[in-house]
């Protein structure tokens, strides 16, 4: 064990990547750092991590910001429930522990959006607290280290693996330990086929010596992500345009076009979009395709572009101008309806 730590430690010394959220020593900043990071690749997140803690370099002011402002900024970032969550964590922070995140993993626990990952990694790397941080990379580097070959989506095997990557981690250094594990599940011991050649680990390593490393870890087969269609209505009143705040669990606080599951015929699309919003429409055009992957669902749009007489928005709806349209939160599943709409906009003021 002390082998591997040290083998580990000193290659991460020599190897580490300089990241903006290194080198400091401001839990706050870990946490939203870690947020961020989570199913999230660090060269996305550098451009976010930069403009949020410029808007909000403390929890107090993340706390006292409307939510609007924190989705805003999190905005192609996706799985904004942890915008949401985060926010609700600073204003616990603040209400609850004067504004300074605790350093133990039970009371970090607690903490709204912070899960045992979170905890860990906080705990770790702010307070040197000699706490495991499993994410998809360390439950990698683990399983292959230690030759777990069980499917580590079952409750056992996920303990199991949680006891071993917690008696890894270094009590000297647990912080910069956790990161390596990071660092090497980023950069050598990847999905599919390793860079066995340059792990520091492989002379340690159980998958190496047995040679199937590739086919570690043994992972939960997953349901492939439903197909929904959609008919994204961009319905405009004069320059402005129609949208919705979200309300749903999924892209909560988002906002979006009207639209109508399924596809529709040209002759059935006024009623429908009726039922929806209440307006009556005319004019209509198709405005092109677009699709979304999302973790569990694949959205297929298609765009249309309609007009109403209507002046004032039905309950629940906004109609907004472009520069509204752009201070709002929109998700990037909206992107491609976003643009048209501005298309749209910018050809008729020719
Ligand atoms: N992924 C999650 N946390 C990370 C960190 N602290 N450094 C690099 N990659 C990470």
């Amino acid at each position: 064990m002390e082998k591997i730590r040290r083998a580990l430690l000193a290659w991460y010394d020599a190897n580490a990547r300089e990241l903006p959220w290194r080198g400091i020593r401001d839990p706050y900043r870990t946490w939203v750092s870690e947020t961020m990071l989570q199913q999230t690749r660090v060269e996305t997140v550098l451009g976010y991590y930069a403009r949020f803690l410029a808007r909000f370099p403390t929890v107090a002011d993340l706390a006292a910001a409307p939510l609007d402002d924190v989705l805003k900024l999190w905005e192609g970032l996706g799985y904004y429930s942890r915008a949401r969550n985060l926010h609700r964590g600073a204003q616990q922070v603040m209400a609850e522990h004067g504004g300074v995140l605790p350093s133990e993993v039970d009371a970090l626990r607690r903490i709204s959006g912070i899960g045992p990952y979170t905890a860990g990694a906080i705990a770790s790397i702010a307070y040197d607290v000699a706490a495991p941080a499993v994410d998809g990379n360390v439950i990698r580097v683990t399983s292959r280290l230690t030759g777990l070959r069980e499917n580590v989506g079952m409750p056992s095997v996920r303990r199991e693996l949680e006891k071993r990557a917690a008696a890894l981690v270094s009590p000297e250094r647990p912080g910069d330990f956790n990161q390596a594990m990071m660092d090497l599940g980023a950069t050598v011991c990847v999905p599919g086929t390793p860079a066995c050649e340059r792990c520091p680990l492989s002379g340690m390593c159980d998958a190496f010596a047995a040679g199937d490393a590739e086919d570690l870890p043994v992972m939960p087969r997953k349901n492939p992500p439903r197909q929904i269609f959609y008919d994204v209505c961009l319905i405009f009143s004069g320059d402005r345009v129609l949208m919705r705040q979200r309300t749903e669990a999924m892209l909560c606080g988002l906002w979006v076009y009207p639209m109508l599951e399924g596809r529709h015929t040209m002759r059935q699309l006024p009623q429908a979009v009726k039922r929806l919003t209440k307006l009556t429409v005319k004019d209509m055009a198709e405005a092109g395709e677009a699709r979304h992957v999302f973790t569990h669902q694949v959205w297929q749009m298609r765009l249309l572009i309609m007009r109403t007489e209507a002046d004032a928005a039905p309950d629940g709806w906004r109609f907004v101008t472009l520069e509204e349209m752009d201070r709002l939160a929109l998700p990037s599943a909206m992107r491609a309806a976003a643009k048209a709409v501005r298309d749209a906009l910018n050809d008729s003021h020719l």
